[in-house]
């Protein structure tokens, strides 16, 4: 009788949820046909008429110029903090579960239109150096917190390029990463990854490596699948690239989701729709769609400012972005892709970003490591320093590299609580009440019904929510519940109609 026993398998190892590593079947393609496009862009003109109409209530910029709502207050207004000041009277959930996000800040090159801060090229020294630091500032928050372990609900990777890593750092990264956060009980395990780190023999082992560790969904930055459009964006894959990496990702068991950018220098409506086109018959499980951001909504200015103010005749105008996105929407919907969080599109309700759900609409504590990562804990929030040196000589010293944050008042927690998911899905009373302590039939009621009259916005006992209308214009309708404070354009900028951000901003009224 053989009594050796079977080597431990990496997730034995670590005890990592035996559920990560389940592969994933996508849904089947649905038996359809091309649409009328003549008659899916008719229609999708409409939204043209909508952006008037809401104009002139003073919903949406006079200008029809857009701030993406991602969190509240916005993160660029954020004074100095210390962890100390983050972490005083802090308490971790009763079952000790936090959301996980870890940033690794390296790219190949930097595409036109990335705001973000990040090193280019191989690095490999200055890779090893940020990772030693990484793992140092995972044990800081565990000693903070009194933890041996992190224990984590879901986990996200994201960057820079978290796959611009060699083959041993990212091993590397996963060891350290598994030993220090608890993935257990950890319902999804994210990476957010570019095409070319995931295609060729070395891409096939890193895929094959992730799912060892138990990373079961990927986020593809493939941002547009023209060729003349990729170069535009100065990215360093072109359509065969992406295309081959999907595949590979879709064979390996993952759950992929892709990403796009419309209103970008040089898109047409119909090249447009050509790329959405394709993108629908991959069989993908989610498909996320970006508005182009020309100005930077952090501290970085991206170079796509730049480009558009040497080629304005490039840029498609406000109005054309408007029909891009209600014909991309009609063309998602041709092929059995509904919006599921916003933004992202998916064929069953189940096939969505754990970590983005928990973060936007259930609001649970979440924790962010590495570089310009942020951390959301009950009433508190805080943002990791973007500068490298800042970053080292913060760990060096025993203290997390957070550099600004802001604790909320009663007042901007009961904001918070109906902004974040009323823009990503819909606002449930008892959620409402867990955040806040307040009931959401007694908040912002003239704010509510001046937003159900218009129609952009409907109330059941069940939630508060957008309607398809109001889900178009969702990033504005979120900043109507923003203090004056906060609002992301003046007073002068909207029109002074019953809609204007600037009326009904009483939280009881
Ligand atoms: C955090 S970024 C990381 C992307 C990843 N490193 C990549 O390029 O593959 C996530 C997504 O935001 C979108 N994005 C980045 N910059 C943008 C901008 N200026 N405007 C609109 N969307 C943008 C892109 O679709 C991108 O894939
Ligand atoms: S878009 Fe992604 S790959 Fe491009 S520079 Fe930004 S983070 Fe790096």
């Amino acid at each position: 009788m053989n009594t050796a026993l079977a080597p431990e398998t990496t997730a034995e190892r670590y005890g990592i949820n035996p559920k990560l590593l389940i592969d994933h079947e996508p849904p089947p393609l649905l038996d359809v046909g091309p649409p009328d496009r003549k008659a899916l862009i008719e229609k999708a003109k409409g939204r043209v008429e909508d952006f008037h109409r809401l104009r002139d209530l003073g919903l949406v910029n006079k200008k029809g110029d857009f701030y993406p709502s991602v969190h509240y207050p916005p993160i660029v207004m954020y004074p100095p903090m210390t962890d100390d000041e983050l972490l005083a009277g802090y308490k971790l959930p009763a079952d000790g579960m936090v959301d996980v996000y870890a940033h690794i800040p390296f790219c190949n090159s930097h595409c036109v239109f990335c705001h973000y801060p990040v090193k280019l090229g191989p690095q490999l020294n200055e890779k090893s150096r940020y990772l030693e630091a990484f793992m140092k500032e995972t044990d800081i928050w565990c000693q903070k917190l009194g933890v041996d372990r992190i224990k984590a609900r879901s986990v996200l990777v994201g960057g820079g390029t978290p796959t611009f890593l060699t083959l041993d750092q990212c091993r590397r990264f996963l060891d350290g990463f598994c030993e220090k956060v608890d993935l257990s009980l950890c319902r999804q395990f994210n990476y957010d990854v570019d095409p070319n780190t995931l295609i060729g023999p070395e891409g096939s082992k890193r895929l094959a490596m992730l799912r060892e560790y138990g990373v079961d969904r990927l986020t593809i930055g493939v941002q547009s699948l023209n060729p003349t459009i990729l170069k535009k964006m100065g990215r360093h894959h072109g359509p065969q690239e992406a295309l081959q990496a999907i595949k590979e990702c879709m064979d390996a068991g993952f759950i992929v989701n892709i990403e796009f950018i419309f209103g970008y220098p040089g898109q047409t409506l119909e090249n447009w729709l050509d790329v959405v086109e394709q993108a629908c018959n991959l069989g993908v499980h989610e498909i996320q769609l970006y508005r182009l951001k020309v100005e930077a909504y952090g501290d970085h200015q991206g170079a796509v400012k730049n480009y558009v103010a040497i080629k304005p005749e490039e840029a498609p105008t406000n109005e054309e972005q408007f029909i891009m996105k209600q014909s991309a929407i009609q063309m998602l919907a041709h092929y059995g892709y509904f919006e599921n969080l916003r933004r992202v599109f998916s064929r069953r309700r189940g096939d969505y970003s754990v970590y983005a759900h928990n973060q936007c609409c259930v609001q649970f504590d979440q924790i962010g490591i590495g570089l310009t990562a942020f951390s959301s804990l009950r009433d508190r929030f805080a943002l990791v320093t973007q500068n490298f040196d800042e970053y080292y000589a913060a760990i060096d010293s025993g203290h997390l590299p957070i550099n600004r944050g802001y604790i909320r008042t009663p007042e901007d927690q009961a904001r918070w609580a109906i902004v974040l998911p009323i823009k990503n899905r819909n606002v449930r009373p008892a959620n409402y009440r867990r955040l806040t302590g307040l009931a959401l039939d007694e908040v912002f009621r003239a704010k509510i019904e001046a937003l159900k009259s218009a129609g952009v916005m409907r109330e059941d006992e069940r939630a508060l929510e957008l309607t398809p209308l109001g889900a178009f214009f969702a990033d504005e309708i979120a900043q109507q519940f923003h203090a004056p404070d906060f609002v992301p354009y003046p007073p002068s900028d909207y029109e002074d109609g019953p809609l204007n951000p600037y009326r009904n901003q009483e939280l009881f009224s």
